[in-house]
């Protein structure tokens, strides 16, 4: 069988593949564009795709042989899923290897946006540090106690709201169904409805998949509920976000910052005004980008190719 991946994975899982198929791997620009995507992918039995692959009904058409599509990833809103399911196109993803990461990257953002670490080192480092130690001096915000609001509580949310409670903050959630009480009890979490959320949170954190019911879901009109002294974190898809939305809000001093790692165009353009603005950190879509959940996620996208070509079901299969 052939395969086509859009972009080099480890070597180890490169060799394994080399194994088992006919294996071509696409070296140039990044994603690969789309008249090659389409001229490539005509012979080829599966796919190893990733989140900034629009892997569209011209794609999955133009696969007359494909029978398997694996994305290194666990968002698969790049990827056509009622064509692929239409065509009998199995599509394996990698949850939960990379729950923990993403959670801990923003644990990472929301305290360094609490206790302002970009902005301490690059003080430092623009040689601006005059006084030390004083009862104003360079002050934060404790964690302690401050209302945590999740946006989408699936397995991400969960591991976010595990880690908030070990830094004692009270933890909030909305999303588009309730957990059970004894969820809610063993997580110490409460559900709310999002107007309410928004409008109580310290801090929200999005971690909700980006679907047509999520698209840019959080405007202005949520945004200006947000208290003037609240910050939000996106560590799911740029385009749950109004970008512009969020621009002026923060540029406003609606909001007091934002800790990002996603964007609406990845990379971000650099006359993005959110690139300029202080109240913000920025992150390059790495919530999943520690050695080891890079190569665990490896392990499950191969694993998950070799069995949706071979007639069997991927460990994680994106239901159709
Ligand atoms: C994913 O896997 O979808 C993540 O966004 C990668 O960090």
């Amino acid at each position: 069988m052939k395969i086509l991946l859009t972009r080099k994975l480890h070597d180890f899982a490169i060799k394994e593949l080399k194994r088992k198929y006919d294996v071509e791997i696409h070296t140039g620009s990044i994603p690969m564009p789309k008249k090659l995507l389409i001229s490539k992918i005509k012979d080829k039995d599966g796919l190893i795709c990733y989140p900034y692959d629009t892997i569209d009904s011209d794609v999955i058409n133009a696969g007359i042989n494909l029978k398997a599509i694996s994305t290194y990833s666990v968002g698969y809103d790049h990827i056509d899923v009622k064509t692929a399911s239409r065509r009998g196109i199995v599509i394996g993803y990698t949850p939960e290897v990379l729950t923990r990461a993403t959670a801990d990257l923003t644990m990472a953002l929301m305290l360094s946006l609490f206790r302002r670490i970009p902005e301490g080192d690059k003080l430092i480092r623009n040689n601006k540090w005059r006084t030390t130690f004083g009862p104003y001096e360079f002050l934060g915000t404790d964690l302690y106690k401050k209302t945590l609001g999740i946006f989408g509580m699936g397995r991400i949310g969960k591991a976010v709201a595990k880690r908030a409670s070990g830094f004692e903050m009270d933890v909030i959630y909305h999303n588009r169904t309730r957990l059970s009480k004894k969820e809610e009890r063993e997580l110490g979490v409460k559900y709310v409805s999002s107007d309410n959320m928004f409008r109580t949170s310290d801090v929200i954190s999005i971690h909700t998949p980006h679907t047509t019911q999520t698209h840019e879901v959080v405007n202005l009109k949520l945004l200006k509920k947000m208290k003037k002294t609240a910050f939000l974190i996106n560590t799911s898809r740029g385009k749950i976000i109004n970008e512009k939305d969020l621009a002026m809000a923060l540029e406003r001093k609606m909001i007091a910052g934002a800790g990002l790692d996603v964007f609406q165009k990845e990379p971000i353009d650099s006359k993005n005004p959110i690139t300029k603005m202080d109240n913000v950190i920025l992150m390059p879509h790495s919530g999943s980008a520690t050695v080891e959940t890079r190569k665990k996620m490896a392990e499950i996208a191969i694993k998950n190719l070799v069995l949706g070509l071979s007639g069997r079901k991927p460990i994680y299969q994106v239901k159709t």
